[in-house]
């Protein structure tokens, strides 16, 4: 069967998928994903398949294959898109692109931080209104980073280890959940393993950077922002439906917590309406791999599982389960 990519990668993996010697279906519009029919369709006998975490890869998609399928290459980390248990079932290999982006997703988190803690986006937003405007002591006053803010970060991984990497550098003291939390390269950036509640409680600036499980699902609802400061911002890089979004727009409103800066939504690609009409966010639009490296070495490991599933060799990322 053929390899389907649901959206056209840059050139050298592609290039690198072209090189395999088995045809190659990819789906035609660069910008816009397959429509669920014409993915459906378009995966029919299908050996492999290089998706992204815009498509859902349940049941339905994997007997839409027919039998030939081997492989689901997420050119992604997360894969809450792909029902792994499913596919496992059908004796179809799981694979995601762990490490390639850490720090790419780190420099955004911490962007996100330092724009949110010093309000750098509603600044610029302020500078754009032609507003006259003289220097004022208390003009634009934000959370000083670097003298010991306190940092939370939920569910310490790869990409929050990175983020515990550029935090320490910044002096601040940082918290942290997760089973790496208190391993020597943790402790070696001064991260403190606490329990969720201690690091809400405590935090200046709340990170999320677990991936999204049953386990994680609304992990940060009305209860946990209730506890954070109300000094406290919260950034999520991670994935939308970690946060109860509708609970954060109202924390936001009535000022439970002070902002929050956001690269994913619960309803991708769809902000909560209300949350574009609030001064005290940054919203982007899931773009925190979106280094051109990182993204190229995402692409390369999917094509990577693919080459060594279809070789009948062991992928080299495999995802767990
Ligand atoms: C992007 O969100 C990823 O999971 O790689
Ligand atoms: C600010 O511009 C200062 O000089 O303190």
């Amino acid at each position: 069967g053929h390899v389907y990519v649901s959206r056209r990668l840059s050139a050298a993996p592609m290039t690198a998928l072209e090189s395999l010697g088995v045809p190659i279906v990819v789906h035609p519009d660069p910008d816009w994903p397959p429509s669920r029919g014409e993915l459906l369709d378009a995966v029919r006998g299908a050996s492999a398949l290089v998706t992204l975490l815009t498509e859902r890869v349940d049941t339905e998609l994997l007997k839409a294959t027919g039998n030939a399928l081997q492989i689901v290459a997420n050119c992604a980390v997360g894969y809450d898109n792909v029902d792994v248990n499913a596919a496992s079932s059908r004796g179809v290999v799981v694979t995601n692109t762990p490490g390639v982006l850490d720090e790419a997703t780190a420099d955004c988190a911490f962007g996100l931080i330092l724009a949110m803690a010093r309000r750098l986006v509603e600044a610029d937003r302020f500078m754009r209104t032609g507003k006259e405007w003289i220097w004022a002591p208390q003009s634009f006053v934000g959370i000083d980073v670097s003298a010991g803010a306190t940092l939370g970060i939920v569910g310490l991984g790869r990409i929050g280890m990175a983020v515990a990497r550029r935090a320490h550098a910044f002096n601040m003291r940082i918290l942290a959940t997760g089973s790496r939390a208190d391993n020597r390269e943790a402790a070696a950036f001064g991260v403190q393993a606490v329990e969720i509640g201690t690091l809400l409680r405590e935090s200046d600036i709340v990170s999320l950077h677990c991936p999204l499980t049953s386990d994680t699902r609304h992990l940060i609802g009305a209860p946990e922002l209730d506890i954070m400061k109300a000094s406290s911002i919260l950034v999520n890089t991670a994935r939308g439906p970690i946060v109860d979004e509708e609970a954060l727009v109202e924390a936001l409103e009535s000022r439970i917590i002070a902002g929050a800066a956001l690269d994913v939504y619960e309803q991708e690609p769809r902000p909560h309406p209300r949350l574009v009409k609030l001064e005290n966010v940054v919203l982007l639009p899931h773009i925190a791999s979106a280094g051109e490296a990182t993204r190229n070495a995402m692409c390369q490991l999917a094509v990577d599982n693919v080459r060594a599933v279809l070789n009948g060799e062991r992928p080299p990322t495999p995802v767990a389960g």
